[in-house]
């Protein structure tokens, strides 16, 4: 959609759009199919395609791709996100390592690319993952149970950004059985996961035989009773998406809910987010990714609301994006990944603390690119 941005927003989206294209097309040529997650030096050297195929973030790397292919006609952007789409098969093949994170997974990868070339395989591919989601459903607890092993009554407040994929197969296959699911997934998120002060839980433990609430532990933030900022953007973006999809306006009013309660706590931190927001003043510590997905978020509430009610989400979504580009973004195109300082949990289990990570880039791509009105819903 058209944004209306004043004058100087509109520059600021050009200058950091010609950015973009220079890192991004120097980028694509060194990494190509890799599947790239945390540079080490300033350099993709892991490809998770080798060492964990089934990686949540797989598919990240083929979204920047296919939003670039999309903005600029390139051709090299399609040809590397299809062969990252096909090293993908091996996590269908193998099957064991998937869990709830197959939308993440497909949604940016196969569903792109039926979305922008009709490629029929694609659209097999994007349906096969719709179906591995929908199997996760629990009818009685009216739930998608997260990961695997012991997690038997787990919901996570991440799946609202997986369950656009069951919309998507319900709309290709004209079967509303998938858009099912997502909605009583989305309801029940929108009953046992937000809390009434505007903020949500990360996870919740449900009773796999009835769907009560039994208790909700603590997840990658800080503490049980916190508040995870990734988690509250995974809140505000995917409720926005689930109103997209469903129409249902108690879903608008959850994603506004937590972005009132997200844009006052950024403000409080010159509009980059802490990894926690209830956590402790010290060690600070930022995680821009949970800014760069909420501004995505914000710019998808201000579709759905009235002009006069626009500027609110509009003007958060810049003065994150404008405040972690000025500190935060590494525009030098021989060093692979953009914005620094994302945290993948606050305790920093797995080692993806302060660090590029590259969904961090993906969900600036995918800002920006909004902006310009240039953008296409991979979600
Ligand atoms: N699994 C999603 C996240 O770490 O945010």
């Amino acid at each position: 959609m058209d944004y209306k941005l004043s004058k100087d927003n509109q520059t600021w989206v050009n200058e950091i759009w010609a950015k973009l294209q220079t890192k991004m097309s120097a980028e694509v040529d060194r990494i190509g199919v890799k599947i790239p997650y945390i540079p080490e030096g300033g350099q993709y050297k892991e490809d998770k395609g080798e060492t964990d195929i089934y990686w949540w973030t797989n598919g990240f790397w083929p979204g920047m791709l296919w939003q670039m292919y999309h903005a600029t006609g390139e051709e090299k952007y399609k040809t590397a996100a299809e062969g990252v789409e096909l090293r993908l098969d091996a996590a269908f093949d193998g099957y064991e390592g998937l869990h709830h994170d197959v939308g993440f997974m497909w949604l940016h990868s196969a569903v792109a690319n039926y979305r922008l070339t009709g490629n029929t395989r694609s659209k097999t591919r994007g349906l096969h993952a719709a179906n591995l989601l929908a199997g996760r459903y629990n009818p009685r607890g009216k739930f998608i149970r997260a990961w695997n092993d012991n997690c038997t009554g787990w919901i996570i407040i991440d799946c609202m950004m997986n369950i656009p994929l069951l919309y998507w197969a319900s709309e290709v296959s004209e079967d509303p059985r998938f858009s099912y699911i997502a909605k009583d997934h989305a309801d029940t998120t929108f009953n046992k996961a937000l809390r009434p002060d505007g903020s949500c839980h990360h996870i919740v433990v449900l009773d796999p035989k009835n769907g009560d609430f039994v208790e909700a532990p603590e997840g990658q933030g800080y503490a049980s009773d916190s508040s995870w900022s990734r988690g509250q953007s995974w809140a505000i973006y995917g409720f926005a998406l689930s109103y997209h999809y469903s129409g249902d306006s108690r879903y608008l009013d959850a994603a506004k809910q937590v972005a009132h309660y997200f844009l006052a706590n950024v403000s409080s931190s010159d509009y980059v987010p802490k990894v926690d927001f209830r956590a402790p003043e010290e060690p600070v510590c930022w995680d821009t990714t949970a800014g760069m997905c909420a501004a995505c978020g914000l710019l998808e509430i201000a579709k759905h609301v009235g002009v006069n009610e626009r500027a609110l989400y509009v003007n958060g979504a810049l003065n994150i994006l404008k405040a972690t580009d000025q500190r935060f973004c590494n525009w030098d195109p021989e060093i692979d990944s953009i914005v620094d300082n994302g945290t993948g949990s606050y305790h920093g289990r797995g080692g993806d603390y302060a660090v590029p990570i590259i969904y961090g880039d993906y969900f600036l791509i995918e800002a920006v690119l909004r902006l310009k009105n240039s953008d296409f819903l991979i979600w």
